[in-house]
């Protein structure tokens, strides 16, 4: 393997507006990675409001705050999950951490790259909307996935952060992921009609892999802290997860 194959990939998970499925797509394509053979850190960057841990049913004794607040590694605050993935736990409640500013960011994502050099992918939960710290931990990721809901509120927002991502030129490793719909031919309507506004608009295409459908076993499982890809490996979202991680593991981006 080559050293530029070896690099490691980070692939952010934006939305503009929250509650659209960011944690629970990050957590569930960073376990889809791993039971493809990959090594997966999974970063919980919403800084304002960390759940990963809680989906995947972990109790972080440190977490990013006591990275930045320079008493604790990177390597020290990281948990193994029994399943192999890596969790690099976020700052719950902490207001002040929400709004770190672009330098701590930067030297934050550096630290990452330095301690966990072995990794294949790095997953990037990162929080709602266009705050400076989160742009940042996006430009940082390589390809980034933009989460959106069939809803006017949810279209409007993701619509708004892509076109941030249009103005520093990053259009070509964006891909727009829809959730939450009832099939996958209308997740491929709801991706045509945000590419036809980026057309219009824009004047640049966006990028399609799959979308996540509505999956009442996929709720049930986070409520639970299941596991689907080992207790429910035939349900709707365990082979849509698949299907997206089997895409993005496959072709790293340049
Ligand atoms: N495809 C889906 N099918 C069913 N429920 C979902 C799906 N995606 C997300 N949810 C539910 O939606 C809620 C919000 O999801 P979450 O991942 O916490 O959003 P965010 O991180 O963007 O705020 C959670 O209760 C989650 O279980
Ligand atoms: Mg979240």
């Amino acid at each position: 393997m080559s050293d530029h194959e070896r690099q490691t990939q980070v692939i952010g998970v934006a939305s503009g507006k929250g509650g659209v499925g960011k944690t629970t797509i990050s957590v569930n394509l960073a376990l889809a990675l791993v039971k493809l053979g990959k090594r997966v850190a999974l970063l919980d960057a919403d800084l304002g409001l960390a759940n990963a841990q809680l989906l995947l049913g972990l109790n972080a004794p440190y977490n990013l705050s006591d990275v930045i607040a320079g008493n604790k590694t990177v390597s020290e605050v990281s948990i193994n999950h029994e399943d192999g993935l890596i969790l690099i736990p976020g700052a719950s409640g902490n207001a002040e951490l929400a709004n770190i500013n672009a330098l701590t960011a930067q030297s934050l994502i550096q630290s990452i790259f330095n301690e966990h050099s072995d990794l294949d992918i790095i997953v990037v939960d990162a929080a709602a909307g266009l705050s400076e710290s989160n742009l940042t931990f996006m430009r940082a990721c390589g390809r980034r996935l933009v989460i959106l809901q069939d809803e006017p509120a949810s279209i409007a927002d993701a619509y708004g952060l892509i076109k941030l991502q249009s103005k520093e030129q990053r259009m070509h490793d964006l891909f727009v992921v829809p959730n939450r719909v009832p099939t996958q031919e209308a997740g491929r309507q709801l991706f045509n009609k945000m590419n036809g506004v980026c057309m219009r608009f824009l004047e640049e295409p966006v990028n399609y892999i799959h979308s996540i459908e509505e999956d009442n076993v996929l709720t049930l499982a986070t409520r639970q802290r299941e596991n689907i890809f080992t207790n429910h490996s035939h349900s709707k979202s365990a082979k849509n997860f698949t299907a997206l991680a089997e895409a993005l593991a496959k072709a790293a981006p340049e």
